[in-house]
């Protein structure tokens, strides 16, 4: 297995978003090789506190040894981030950081079957000791509508019913079992026609995003996340793909309005006025600079977002 290895994106800008100081209590809900709860920990000395969190014990192992020199200033947990309420009362945190997706250390594993670089597994699961299903059952088991979904939902592909449907034909013969084999025969079907992009990433990662329920832990998790802070304390979000950053962005407007609505419209007779939870800082987002992404291309799709609690009546 190699070396954990995982560049953290944006670094120098959650630390600046947090603020870190000395007496701070933080959560990192998705502690991947601990970067990030590294620098927050470095910024809060000399006693500042984080509760870590990863899906992925692999993941949890790695971030302990990284944050060996920090011992007794943090803690971590095997579990989803939504759980995290678990082990922060409401109000006791100055600041959270939720880094979405998949360490580099994940992608490059083949092991884990989450890339098609190298062949691996059809597995996909962020932690693999839940027994859940994997990439695998569900590309062999889902009806070829429902795969369709899921490659059109959370892959945004648009050839996903001529994929789903070769898909269910193929697999008669010959279940899919690997990511090469997954890929090529996606390949097949929808030739590269001079793309840079490989035909599969769509699908890829829709497969991934329902393997894992990602969407509906962002979904929950910020839900849950907030009410966690102290007034003035800020939640700092890094998403790297167009689904999460909308859910993460409509979630800090939603947050930070100063009226709720009843039902799917947002018409001003509708409105009740109320104190807004949140305060948006931003609201564009923040994106990497060119230097980091020379450094790192994987940051060339991050995009972090902050909220910070308003103190409420
Ligand atoms: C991009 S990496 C985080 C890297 C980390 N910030 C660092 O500096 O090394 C994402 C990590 O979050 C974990 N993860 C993703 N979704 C999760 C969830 N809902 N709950 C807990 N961990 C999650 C993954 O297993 C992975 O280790």
């Amino acid at each position: 297995m190699p070396l954990f290895s995982h560049q953290p994106v944006l670094l120098d800008e959650v630390v600046t978003a947090l603020q870190p100081k000395a007496h701070g209590r933080y959560l990192d809900g998705t502690l991947g090789g601990g970067g990030h709860a590294a620098a927050i920990l470095g910024a809060s000395s000399p006693d500042g506190f984080l509760i870590g969190c990863d899906r992925d014990p692999a993941a949890l192992a790695a971030a302990q040894e990284r944050l060996a020199t920090f011992a007794g200033r943090f803690e971590t947990h095997h579990c989803d981030f939504k759980s995290a309420d678990r082990w922060a009362a409401p109000g006791s945190l100055d600041g959270i950081v939720l880094d979405l997706g998949v360490s580099s250390h994940q992608l490059d594993t083949p092991g884990r079957g989450f890339s098609f670089q190298n062949d691996g597994p059809l597995d996909m699961r962020m932690d693999p000791s839940s027994g859940g299903a994997t990439a695998a059952d569900l590309v062999n088991g889902l009806p070829a509508e429902d795969l369709a979904d899921l490659f059109w939902k959370w892959g945004e592909e648009r050839q996903s019913r001529r994929i789903a449907r070769a898909i269910a034909d193929e697999r008669r013969q010959r279940p899919f079992t690997t990511t090469r084999q997954l890929a090529d025969f996606i390949e097949r079907i929808c030739p590269r026609r001079g793309s840079p992009t490989h035909p599969a990433t769509r699908c890829f990662q829709a497969l991934r995003i329902a393997t894992n329920g990602e969407l509906a832990s962002v979904e929950e998790g910020l839900e849950r996340a907030l009410p966690l802070l102290a007034p003035g304390g800020r939640l700092a979000v890094i998403s790297f793909h167009s689904l999460e950053d909308r859910l993460v962005k409509d979630f800090m407007r939603r947050e930070s309005r100063d009226y709720e609505f009843e039902g799917p419209v947002d018409h001003p007779h509708l409105r009740r006025p109320r104190s807004p939870r949140g305060r948006e800082l931003a609201r564009r987002g923040i994106v990497a600079s060119e230097p980091e992404v020379q450094a790192n291309p994987r940051a060339r799709s991050a995009r972090l977002r902050v909220l910070e609690r308003m103190p409420q009546p």
